[in-house]
């Protein structure tokens, strides 16, 4: 595994990225250098392992979503007006937001071209279709889920399950594209495939709801983004829905105006962050994450041992646990 990282690297910042022109390249290898926690991945080639293939073969594919990641990335920064990436300014901050879409729109373009690998002789004809059609798929819903993120934004009555269906688009779907991506590879069962999928999907919840709770609690210094992000930009996320749910009358109007102001200070992100704490709101956010991750953890159920299983299993328990 440690070995399959570190060509994944080399290769992801390597040749296959073109010198000129650099306003749109050099964005491009400065968002894949700043690196990253690579979950998709790791995630992609361990499914390919489980479901009985080489892990190798799965390189191209984890490169692909690895690079789409990174494309939607470089837009939701724009999006969300986040001017911190992974400890470093964000791509649109550093250059400007017409490099960032350009760049954008490039990366996701060689992660398509990236699989024409699965197009060579050694696999079977129906794996290459099968895989673009699951990777462009993957690539539409995590629009939609962007695009209901932003509506969002200007609602104060979305509900748990709109949310829930929000973040499993935006986040989960491309957990989910990677894990089948891998089992298709692998050459794994349609039931060892549907597992996969259904373990990004939960997984996918978890991740999500635990960067809500990092993006307001989070340590500065260690998650890579500036904390209070959400609240400044009145996003709509597991602890402002479960608050506005529990909160006074009084609160709830506080909730309400600081979200609503797309300004707030630093004060203000305070004062609501200590109004989520009295209502325990962290606690049953992480109450939460435990629930998906487990739940992720039951679908495993189905595989054969292997060290690929064992080493999913430590991860998503490292995911579990993880501060950035
Ligand atoms: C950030 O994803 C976007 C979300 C879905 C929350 P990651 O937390 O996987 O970002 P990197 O790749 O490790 O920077
Ligand atoms: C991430 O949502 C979803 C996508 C990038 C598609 P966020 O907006 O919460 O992600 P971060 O916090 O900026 O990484
Ligand atoms: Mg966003
Ligand atoms: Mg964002
Ligand atoms: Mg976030």
């Amino acid at each position: 595994m440690e070995f399959f990282l570190e060509e994944l690297e080399k290769e992801l910042i390597g040749q296959r990225i073109p010198n000129e022109p650099v306003s749109i390249y050099d964005p491009v290898r400065y968002t894949l250098a700043l690196g990253g926690k690579r979950i998709r991945p790791v995630l992609c080639s361990l499914a390919c392992g489980m479901s009985g293939g080489d892990i190798s073969l799965a390189k191209d594919a984890a490169i692909a979503v690895e690079m789409l990641h990174n494309f939607t990335l470089i837009h939701d920064d724009i999006m969300d007006n986040a001017d911190t990436r992974r400890g470093k300014p964000s791509v649109f901050k550093k250059w400007d937001s017409n490099t960032a879409i350009l760049s954008g729109d490039v990366l996701f373009t060689l992660a398509l071209e990236q699989l024409a690998f699965y197009q060579t002789k050694q696999f079977d004809s129906h794996v290459y279709p099968s895989l673009m059609n699951e990777f462009l798929k993957a690539t539409r819903i995590v629009c939609d889920g962007q695009a209901r993120d932003m509506e969002f934004e200007s609602r104060f009555d979305v509900t748990l399950d709109e949310y829930l269906l929000m973040i499993s688009q935006k986040t989960a779907r491309l957990l989910s594209c990677s894990l089948k991506m891998g089992g298709l590879i692998g050459g794994g069962s349609p039931e060892q495939i549907q597992a996969l999928y259904q373990i990004g999907f939960l997984a996918g919840i978890a991740f999500q709801i635990q960067d809500d709770l990092l993006d307001a609690f989070g340590d500065p210094s260690k998650f890579g983004k500036i904390v209070g992000g959400d609240i400044r930009e009145g996003k709509k996320t597991f602890l402002s829905i479960s608050a506005l749910g529990k909160a006074s009358p009084n609160q709830n109007e506080r909730i309400r105006t600081v979200l609503d102001k797309k300004s707030a200070s630093d004060e203000e992100i305070e004062e609501i962050l200590s109004i989520f704490k009295s209502l325990n709101i962290h606690i049953s956010t992480l109450d939460t994450v435990n629930e998906y991750y487990n739940s992720a953890m039951k679908e495993l159920e189905i595989f054969p041992d292997s060290p690929y299983k064992t080493s999913l299993i430590k991860f998503l328990d490292q995911l579990n646990t993880r501060i950035f």
